[in-house]
């Protein structure tokens, strides 16, 4: 199996985890990284070992870089990808794929037009927990889906993140930066959504920092923090979701899916892991179910590798732009639907992966 070299931009909270995916994916180098921040990227690289930390046109122009893995805020998304495309690399994209559906177009164009690889996060669909769940609806567990929920309920990210303000500008809110987990899970588990209706609200228009350092600095909120959906699939099944910023407790599951003969109790979509539980007609209890073989730790980067794995076998990689653009879609037309009071049609669709094959499908086979 070939190397590919990957070159991180962005250097921010969550590119730790990535820079260590040179560690645990065999078909990945990481030779790289960039921020506008110089100095974030000669912190990251001293942390993890990286040969070369850039300046961004530096690492746009190097020729030690074949995939860039682009982990800045999601309002540089689509300006970093263009430019990482107009360069001749790969992108793996951090979620939403980018603010708005036409900058999203434009990457997947380009990224078409030049025979480059455009993939995105969320992988965590590639875990061991979300690839149990898609083994049993497959299998008839659970018989026909008829419906499921989704709750992403929490009391708001200043409270730990420390740099929150982009969460509360457009393209971040609950919907935005939790929703590609949760559209991800469905959408992989029961495909394309036909129709979308949704209320949102801003509880409060001005959120103050509470972590360091940051701490007392006051955020404008700029997006809905409070968003209840519902979500038509074109196979049938009718699924509400809840996401909120604006919730202090609440006792609602993560995502579960309603089938003709039981229930199935989906894991946290943010995680590779479980626990997968299932509930038929007439049992008195939940039954915990096995994980498949797979990724149930943190692996965040296993979407990356498999799709140096898909580019070097040519054939389509998983978490696709196909799919975070529809889940791009989904997300807006939720918006919209809330402003104008009526269902919106979706126009995009995805069609749902192939199940996923620990040890054949990424870079560890
Ligand atoms: N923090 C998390 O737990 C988490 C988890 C999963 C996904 N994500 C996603 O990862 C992305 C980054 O999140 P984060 O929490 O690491 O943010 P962060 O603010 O901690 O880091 C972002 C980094 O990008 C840099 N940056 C901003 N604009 C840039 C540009 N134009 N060019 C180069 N660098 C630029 C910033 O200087 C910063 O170092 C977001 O899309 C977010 O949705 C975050």
């Amino acid at each position: 199996m070939k190397k590919m070299k990957v070159g991180i931009i962005g250097c921010g909270t969550i590119s730790g985890i990535y820079a260590e995916a040179g560690k645990r994916f065999r078909n990945i180098e990481i030779t790289a990284c960039a921020d506008l921040d110089y100095s974030r990227a000669q912190t990251l690289a001293e942390k993890h070992g990286i040969p070369s930390p850039l300046h961004i046109e530096q690492l746009l122009a190097s020729s030690d870089v074949e995939v860039v893995v682009n982990l800045t805020i999601p309002s540089a998304h689509a300006q970093v990808s263009l430019e990482a495309l107009k360069n001749g690399k790969h992108v793996y994209n951090e979620k939403p794929l980018a603010l708005k559906r036409r900058e999203a177009r434009e990457m997947i164009g380009l990224a078409r037009e030049k025979g480059l690889r455009l993939g995105c996060a969320p992988d965590t669909f590639l875990g061991a927990g979300l690839q149990t769940c898609r083994k049993l609806i497959d299998f008839g567990a659970i018989g026909e889906p008829v419906g499921g929920s989704g709750f992403m309920l929490a009391a708001g990210v200043e409270l730990w993140h420390p740099s929150p303000e982009f969460f509360y500008k457009k393209g971040g809110g609950p919907l935005f930066d939790m929703g590609p987990y949760y559209l991800t899970a469905f959408t992989t588990l029961l495909g394309p959504v036909r129709r979308v209706c949704g209320s949102a609200r801003i509880t409060f228009p001005e959120r103050e920092i509470k972590s360091e350092p940051l701490a007392g600095k006051i955020i404008e909120v700029e997006t809905p923090s409070h968003i209840a959906a519902v979500l038509d699939f074109e196979s049938g099944p009718v699924v509400s979701l809840v996401t909120s910023f604006d919730v202090q407790a609440h006792g609602m599951p993560f995502m579960e899916i309603y089938g003709s003969e039981g229930t199935l109790s989906v894991p946290d979509p943010n995680t590779f892991g479980g626990p997968v539980r299932i509930k038929r007609h007439k049992e008195s209890d939940w039954t915990e179910i096995p994980l498949e073989p797979g990724y149930a730790d943190n692996s965040r980067g296993l979407g990356v590798s498999e799709m140096i794995a898909a580019a070097q076998n040519g054939r389509e990689h998983r978490a696709n732009a196909r799919t975070a653009y529809h889940v791009l879609d989904i997300m807006h037309s939720i918006l919209d639907s809330s402003e104008s009071g009526r269902h919106m049609e979706m126009s995009s669709s995805m069609t749902r992966p192939l199940p996923f094959s620990p040890g054949t499908d990424e870079g560890e086979g």
